[in-house]
């Protein structure tokens, strides 16, 4: 359990503070205190079930109707995963991010989960690069809306602005990234001179390649995990323990600088 007094707590915040543009790239054990449960690693999702098939959006396009039709009656582990979506609530660590935003350190927040969380903790300028499972997107003018505006009715759903068909926003696997968030994300990054990365694994492309831009700039990256992950030995910080608990901790030492 990491302690305000804690010198590497300490040192983290001092370099936060003194940075220019601070980013943030969060993965699903932001959310693990959320009671979501991570893909990888203890209790990960693809730990107990198996990594899922790698073509989910190529099956989509080839029958939009069905894959619809899987997506509203959902089997197997997307159960699990759905059901932990809809009774999520921020914890702590969300709270925490957004008073940073708030108070001007963080500048950005780079998102690989779909959990709408960081919006619902009150952040502003989020880049969710996986889309958001709260949000459906239109495959032809790229218009996003919530899923309680469309209707169910005909499947696939039809877009309300101009009859495309709408997909869920969340990024299935194959998908390329849309391109408007892919551009915000290099925007920011290609700004950042400080990478917060927490509770993710840094395995998963191209969210895992910001950090290490950064890191090829000679900035520094801070991270904050509950077990090492393959970024651990690159940082200049690693701390060993839940977002939840330590994300305000850090947030209270620089709000006190
Ligand atoms: N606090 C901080 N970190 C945590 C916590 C916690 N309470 N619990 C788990 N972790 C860490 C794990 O140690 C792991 O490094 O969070 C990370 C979760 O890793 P993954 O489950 O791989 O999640 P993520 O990195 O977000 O996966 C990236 O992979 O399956 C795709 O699209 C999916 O967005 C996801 C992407």
């Amino acid at each position: 359990m990491i302690e305000k007094e804690d010198k590497s707590l300490i040192e983290a915040a001092e370099i936060i503070s003194q940075a220019g543009y601070v980013v943030a790239l969060t993965g699903a054990g932001m959310s693990v205190e959320s009671k979501i449960p991570p893909f990888r690693g203890p209790g990960g999702i693809w730990t107990k079930y198996g990594e899922p098939p790698m073509d989910g959006y190529q099956r989509f396009m080839a029958d939009p109707k069905k894959a619809w039709e899987e997506t509203l009656n959902p089997k197997g582990p997307m159960v699990e995963l759905r059901s932990a979506l809809e009774a999520a609530v921020p914890n702590p660590g969300h709270v925490a991010l957004a008073e940073l935003e708030k108070e001007g350190t963080l500048k950005a927040l780079i998102t690989q989960n779909i959990d709408n969380l960081h919006y619902a903790a009150g952040s502003a300028n989020v880049l969710e690069i996986h889309g958001n499972a709260t949000l459906v997107r239109c495959l032809n003018c790229n218009s996003r809306h919530k899923r309680e505006e469309v209707s169910f009715e005909e499947l696939p759903p039809k877009c309300p602005q101009c009859a495309g068909i709408l997909k869920s926003d969340t990024v299935f696997f194959g998908e390329p990234i849309p391109t408007d968030v892919l551009q915000g994300c290099q925007e920011e990054s290609s700004k950042c001179d400080c990478m917060l990365v927490i509770g993710t694994s840094a395995m998963v492309y191209p969210a895992a390649a910001f950090p290490q831009h950064i890191l090829r700039q000679g900035y520094p990256v801070i991270e904050i995990n509950l077990y090492e992950s393959e970024l651990t030995p690159r940082c200049l910080i690693s701390l060993r323990g839940r977002s939840g608990e330590i994300l305000p901790k850090l947030v209270e030492i620089i709000k006190e600088k």
